[in-house]
């Protein structure tokens, strides 16, 4: 059954940052977030891992009965999105061609800031050329940021000295242009303006995959007819933690959901006395 919802996933919070953009862009929509607190970061794992995470939560989502799915997560995008697009019978949405879209089409010398995992992929060296081969990418890999955000010192002094160290090598070649290439790092952005000399400009991919599935809804007819519902919030992790982390972005306290990955439905579904 399909029900009128858009799923969002992330590895945390991250994703919070293409639901407020959503919110902004497709107010009508109604939303599941899922939020794989209890493996998190994603950005050090495996590629068979983050493969192995998405296929689970695909597969709940579309348990759900969602009509799109929106991967608000850029490691999972990067490693997942393509061999997963073809094994679900629903449209996935990713943050990166976005992303790297709208970065060529505001300058020529891109620096990327990432996970790990996303960096040493190359996704958004191979999107951002592939469109415009004569831009110039820089990537630097940013171990220490989700695990900073996720605990909540985004405002401490040593997150501050971490950003300067990370942006040291792009600033050092000039770039004009900066991609937040995991949506855990706009809820760092004040603190990286603060180091971005005013000249270099900041794209956030999230404004960009919302208006990408805000055109692909309407282009498949699936925009939402009547008012949104409450979106509803699920993680794999600790539901109050996740709560009491989100508040400083969503303005009110959410109620959070425990969903355990992954669901095996149909061994769920055979009673017991069929068993015996
Ligand atoms: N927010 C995610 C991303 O965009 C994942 C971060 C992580 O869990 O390492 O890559």
């Amino acid at each position: 059954m399909t029900t009128d919802t858009i799923g969002v996933f992330d590895s945390g919070v991250g994703g919070l940052t293409v639901l407020r953009e959503l919110y902004r862009q497709l107010p009508s929509e109604s939303i599941l977030y899922f939020g794989d607190t209890a493996r998190l970061p994603y950005g050090n794992r495996s590629g068979a891992e983050i493969l192995q995470f998405v296929r689970e939560i695909l597969h709940w989502m579309t348990l759900q009965g969602v009509k799109m799915v929106i991967v608000a997560c850029n490691t999972s995008s990067a490693l997942a999105l393509e061999t997963v697009r073809s094994e679900f019978n629903v449209p996935i949405l990713g943050v990166i061609l976005p992303g790297a879209r709208a970065a060529v089409s505001i300058g020529k010398r891109i620096g990327v800031i990432a996970t790990p995992a996303t960096a040493a992929s190359n996704a958004y060296r191979h999107a951002i050329q592939e469109i415009d081969p004569t831009v110039q990418v820089w990537q630097v890999g940013c171990p220490a940021f989700v695990p900073l955000i996720e605990q909540n010192r985004i405002n401490d002094a040593y997150t501050y000295e971490v950003a300067k160290e990370y942006l040291a090598p792009l600033l050092q070649q000039q770039i004009d242009t900066l991609i937040y290439g995991c949506t855990h790092y706009p809820h760092l952005a004040p603190v990286l303006r603060a180091i971005l000399p005013r000249s270099i400009r900041t794209v956030d991919p999230a404004v960009y995959v919302a208006a990408a599935a805000a055109q692909e809804l309407d282009l498949l007819g699936l925009r939402s007819t009547s008012p949104a519902q409450p979106t509803r919030f699920c993680v794999s992790g600790d539901p109050d933690r996740f709560a009491q982390l989100s508040v400083q972005w969503l303005g009110c306290t959410p109620l959070v959901e425990q969903v355990c990955l992954p669901v095996s439905v149909p061994f769920q579904q055979v009673p017991l006395e069929s068993l015996e």
